[in-house]
C-alpha cells in the first residue's frame, strides 16, 4: 500500500496546498471512523496486533508503542479512525484554554519533499478546550486516548502565572475524556516562541497548581533538553515530587534541523516554521539515550519522537531506552500503511532477538545505564 500511495494518491494530495489538504484528510477520516463499518474497512486493510507489541506505561494499556503525537488531529475529529488505523495512542490538540485561529500567515503549511519533511507555522490553532472535549465526550476508543494542551496562542507572549492558570483550566476540562495529558511546554509557534517552563522552578509551579486538580491521570511532558547535564538534572529534580508525571518526550529548539536539509536554502527561506523530518531521527536517538542515563526508571519513561520513519528506527530507539515512540511526518510520504509496516517489523525484530515483549526490549542498547 506504502508504494500504492507514493505513486498514485500522494502526488494528488501533494499537488495540492497541504493545510487544505490536511483539513480534508481529517474530515474523511472522520466520517469513516464514525461508523462501525468504516472503523472495520479501515482495521481489515491497515491493522496488525502482536503480543510483544503490548505495553503497559504509566497504569495505561498500550497495544503497540506507535503512537500518534499532537499535531495531526488538533481538534479530535477523527480520533476513531486513526485508532482503527492501528496507532497504539493518539494525542489530540495542542488544545489551549479558548479557542485560537493560530498564526495569520497563509501558507503556513509546508512540504519539503526533497527532504520528506514539513515545515509548520499552524501556531497551534484549536477550537479550545471544551468545544474538544465535548466532542470526544461520546467517543470510546480501543487504545489510550492523550489530550495534548497548550498555553492560547493570542499573538503576544504571556506571564508564566498567566500561562500555568491556562493550562490548569484546560486540563480541568478536558480530563472527563483523556486518559492522559501531555503538556506542550515549548511550542516553536507560538507567541514569541519560547518557554516559561525551560526554568526548572516554573516547570515545579505549574505541576504543583496540576497536582491541585481532582482526577488527574498520568501525565506526559515535553521539554526543551537543556544542553547540559546539570540542566537535565535540573529539570528531573523539578519534576521528582510529582508522581503523576509518568513519562518525558522532547522538542529540542536549539537542534537546528533546517542546516541540515537538501532543500535549497531559498525554497527553504520561503517556507517558516518547526521543521519535521527524518533527518531529525540521530538527534532524537541521541537525547533517548543521554535522558535513559538519568532518569528514574521505576517511575519514568520516554517517548522517542522526531524522524522515526521506519521499523528499524523506532527499533532502535527503543533499544535505547524509549518505550514508546510517535510518528508524524512518515504517515505523510508513507501513507496510512505505515503505522502497519513499523508494527509489523517492530514486532519481527522483536521475535529475532529473543525479546517477549517491547518492554524486554527498552535500553538494551545503553549499557552504560546506570540501574535505576
Ligand atoms: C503539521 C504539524 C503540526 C504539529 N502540531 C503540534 C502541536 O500542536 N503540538 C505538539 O506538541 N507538536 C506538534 N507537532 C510536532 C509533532 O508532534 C512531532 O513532535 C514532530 O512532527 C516530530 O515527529 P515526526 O518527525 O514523526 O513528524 C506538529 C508537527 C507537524 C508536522
Amino acid at each position: 500500500m506504502s508504494g500504492l500511495y507514493r505513486a498514485c494518491l500522494r502526488p494528488l494530495l501533494f499537488a495540492a496546498d497541504a493545510e487544505r489538504v490536511h483539513v480534508a484528510t481529517l474530515r474523511a477520516a472522520g466520517v469513516l471512523g464514525r461508523s462501525a463499518l468504516g472503523r472495520r474497512l479501515i482495521s481489515a486493510r491497515y491493522g496488525f496486533d502482536d503480543e510483544r507489541l503490548h505495553v503497559q506505561v504509566g497504569g495505561l494499556r498500550f497495544p503497540n508503542p506507535v503512537a500518534l503525537p499532537a499535531g495531526f488531529d488538533k481538534n479530535g475529529v477523527a480520533t476513531e479512525a486513526l485508532a482503527a488505523l492501528g496507532f497504539g495512542a493518539i494525542d489530540v490538540g495542542s488544545v489551549s484554554a479558548r479557542p485560537s485561529a493560530g498564526n495569520p500567515e497563509r501558507p503556513r503549511l509546508h512540504r519539503l519533499p526533497a527532504d520528506e519533511g514539513i515545515a509548520v507555522f499552524y501556531g497551534v490553532p484549536n477550537d479550545g478546550a471544551a468545544a474538544v472535549a465535548a466532542r470526544l465526550a461520546g467517543v470510546r476508543l480501543p487504545v489510550p486516548l492523550g489530550l495534548s494542551l497548550v498555553e492560547t496562542n493570542t499573538g503576544r507572549p504571556a506571564g508564566v502565572d498567566e500561562v500555568i492558570a491556562e493550562l490548569v483550566q484546560a486540563a480541568r476540562t478536558v480530563l472527563p475524556v483523556a486518559d492522559y495529558l501531555a503538556l506542550n511546554l515549548n511550542c516553536p509557534n507560538s507567541a514569541g516562541g519560547f518557554s516559561h517552563f525551560d526554568v526548572p522552578a516554573h516547570l515545579r509551579r505549574l505541576l504543583q497548581a496540576l497536582a491541585e486538580v481532582d482526577g488527574l491521570g498520568p501525565v506526559f511532558v515535553r521539554v526543551s533538553p537543556p544542553a547540559h547535564p546539570a540542566g537535565i538534572d535540573a529539570v528531573l529534580q523539578a519534576l521528582d515530587p510529582f508522581d503523576f508525571v509518568k513519562g518525558l518526550s522532547f522538542f529540542d529548539p536549539r537542534f537546528d534541523l533546517r542546516r541540515r536539509l537538501k532543500t535549497p536554502a531559498a525554497e527553504l527561506a520561503a517556507k517558516r516554521g518547526s521543521v519535521s523530518a527524518p533527518v531529525a531521527l540521530s538527534h532524537t536517538q541521541a537525547l533517548v539515550r543521554e535522558w535513559y542515563r538519568r532518569i528514574d526508571r521505576r517511575r519514568l519513561v520516554l517517548i522517542g519522537v522526531g524522524g522515526i520513519t521506519t521499523a528499524e528506527d523506532a527499533y532502535r530507539t527503543i533499544r535505547l531506552g524509549a518505550s514508546l515512540v510517535q510518528v508524524y511526518t512518515a504517515l505523510v510520504y508513507q501513507g496510512p500503511g505505515v503505522v502497519r509496516e513499523i508494527k509489523r517489523g517492530l514486532a519481527q525484530r522483536l521475535a529475532r532477538d529473543g525479546f517477549a515483549s517491547v518492554a524486554e526490549a527498552v535500553g538494551v542498547d545503553n549499557r552504560a545505564a546506570v540501574p535505576r
